[in-house]
């Protein structure tokens, strides 16, 4: 079993496609083991993208991700981290192959509905980042 931190965007909290972002995890088989709504502030996004932080889009990433609140979720099943990525599709949604909840759901490439951790060392942290171990449900 693999646990990856999953974020639904602001800009997909704001469309009100939440749910059924959610709809799909959980048809997929993905289990939510740890969620909640948080809306973070600019410091925080930049500690969450702190890897970005070179990047040109970096000061206007973490704009977007402190503007309004987000819904971030562990979510728990083999191979999670792959599987999640797969069901996101590629950054750009010009690039996102059809089905994918960045074809259905992004704007652009910046406003791009959902973040999915991308190697297990990452999920671990970004995991750490929002929930203690407290706050991960045991499924069994
Ligand atoms: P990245 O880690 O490359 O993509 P992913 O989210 O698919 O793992 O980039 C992180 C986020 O940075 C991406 O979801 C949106 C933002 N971003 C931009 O705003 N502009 C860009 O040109 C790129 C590559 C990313």
């Amino acid at each position: 079993m693999e646990r990856t931190l999953s974020i639904i965007k602001p800009d997909a909290v704001s469309k009100g496609v939440m749910g059924k972002i959610i709809d799909r995890f959980e048809r997929e088989g993905l289990k939510i083991v740890a969620m909640k709504m948080v809306k973070l502030t600019k410091e925080e996004a930049k500690a969450f993208y702190s890897v970005h932080r070179d990047k040109p889009f970096f000061d206007s990433l973490t704009d977007f991700m402190s503007s309004g609140p987000v819904v971030v979720m562990v979510l728990e099943g083999e191979k999670a981290i792959e599987r999640n990525r797969e069901i996101m599709g590629a950054t750009n949604p010009k690039d996102a192959a059809p089905g994918t909840l960045r074809h259905q759901f992004a704007t652009d490439v910046e406003k791009n509905a959902v973040h999915g951790s991308d190697a297990p060392e990452t999920a671990q942290r970004e995991i750490a980042f929002f929930f203690s171990e407290q706050e991960l449900v045991r499924l069994t």
